[in-house]
């Protein structure tokens, strides 16, 4: 006997048609580049499935990655990841608060030991023993580490839960650390951005609710669908680039044509994410349309590469880590080098990984 509703079942509950879990799982499969023929199986599985069970935990962060997910302009396709997943516990979103809302988080976890996916945004305070960061009298240490013993997967949503964001920036006073340095036994999916896109975090859930297992990941765990292309491969200045036209300042006969931002301090060249594709807000645009470089929010210490508005020449030379130490070229030249450096170092990585996980199948 079935003793809980079905997505096709909520749907029809709230007024809302299968043709809008059919344009759902469209919407989907393009973003994650699955066949066409893919969409029509996902609605099909995901209509007779039940919601898929949801721990949400906020440690040291600034609500802005639930932001993200949540701001959006109703109703769209994103939206949908709430009519596909069950929010057993979330702080900032549940009506609850203080002992009912912990008593929600164990009925879950009892409920649906092994099958719920936790949800994490915001770093690890580990100094003074996780004492820098607690909750209902739990240091965020301890609840990680319960939580994700009776998890499916852990996705560390965001740049502070994916790699310690800025909480970790130097000299990282609470000794923070990101969900993946503290969760070794679970398989841990990064979504980082600071903020993440949102549609990056709905298609990853979603993807793991439809076909019950995790997307390909990069050798940072980030799914490839999202995080497989360079800000720079998909940038709409990179004709400029590749022409040599650089604005010398945000005021300048350069930068109100739409030059490339590069020798602004734009970090796309060597940064992985959706942005220039996706964008933000309803898709209206993304730094880089604004008039700003990207400041690579989706990399590993971002913060503390050298200064937003250096360009990466000069970034770099302060800190060879940037790149893993390219031989430096001269000037804007030096775009190229390190955009071609930095996907030699994501290829190795990406091949040690994989022999790595290979070794441990084998
Ligand atoms: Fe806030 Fe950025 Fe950290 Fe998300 S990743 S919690 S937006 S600082
Ligand atoms: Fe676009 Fe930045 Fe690359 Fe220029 S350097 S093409 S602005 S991503
Ligand atoms: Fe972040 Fe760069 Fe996108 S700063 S929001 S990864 S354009």
């Amino acid at each position: 006997m079935r003793d809980r509703e079905t997505i096709g079942e909520g749907l029809a509950r709230r007024g809302l048609s299968r043709r809008a879990l059919l344009r759902y799982s469209a919407w989907l499969a393009s973003l994650m580049a699955l066949p066409p023929t893919a969409s029509r199986v996902m609605a099909e599985t995901l209509a007779d499935k039940p919601r898929q069970p949801v721990i949400w935990l906020s440690f040291q962060e600034c609500t802005g990655c639930t932001e993200s997910l949540t701001r959006s302009f109703s109703p769209t396709l994103e939206d949908l990841i709430f009519d596909l997943i069950s929010l057993d516990y979330h702080e900032t979103l549940m009506a609850a608060s203080g002992a009912p809302a912990e008593a929600a988080m164990e009925a879950s976890r009892e409920a649906n030991k092994g099958k719920y996916v936790l949800v994490v945004d915001g770093s690890v305070a580990t100094g003074l023993e996780g004492a820098y960061s607690t909750n209902a009298g739990k240091t965020n240490l301890a609840t990680l580490a319960e939580l994700a013993a009776d998890a499916a997967a852990v996705l560390g949503v965001g740049t502070c839960a994916a790699f310690g964001g800025l909480p970790m920036a130097d000299p990282n006073p609470t000794g923070a650390k990101s969900v993946g340095d503290i969760v070794k036994d679970k398989p841990v999916v990064n979504i980082p951005g600071c903020p993440p896109i949102p549609e990056a975090i709905a298609g990853t859930i979603a993807y793991f609710v439809t076909f019950g297992r995790l997307p390909d990941l990069d050798h940072l765990n980030r799914p490839m669908a999202f995080f497989g292309d360079s800000i720079h491969d998909r940038c709409y200045r990179r004709t400029f680039y590749d022409q040599g036209k650089f604005a010398k300042s945000f005021d300048d006969e350069g930068a109100r044509k739409g030059w490339c931002l590069y020798e602004l301090g734009c970090k796309g060249p060597v940064t992985w994410n959706a942005c220039a594709t996706l964008k933000w807000n309803a898709a209206t645009s993304f730094p880089i349309q604004s008039g700003h470089g990207c400041l690579g929010c989706s990399e590993p210490g971002f913060w503390d590469r050298g200064g937003f508005y250096q360009p990466l020449s000069a970034a770099v030379m302060g800190n060879p880590a940037l790149i893993g130490g390219a031989a430096v070229a001269a000037g804007a030249a030096f775009g190229a080098a390190s955009a071609v450096q930095a996907r030699k170092k994501r290829a190795a990585a990406q091949a040690a990984a994989k022999q790595a996980e290979e070794g441990r199948q084998g």
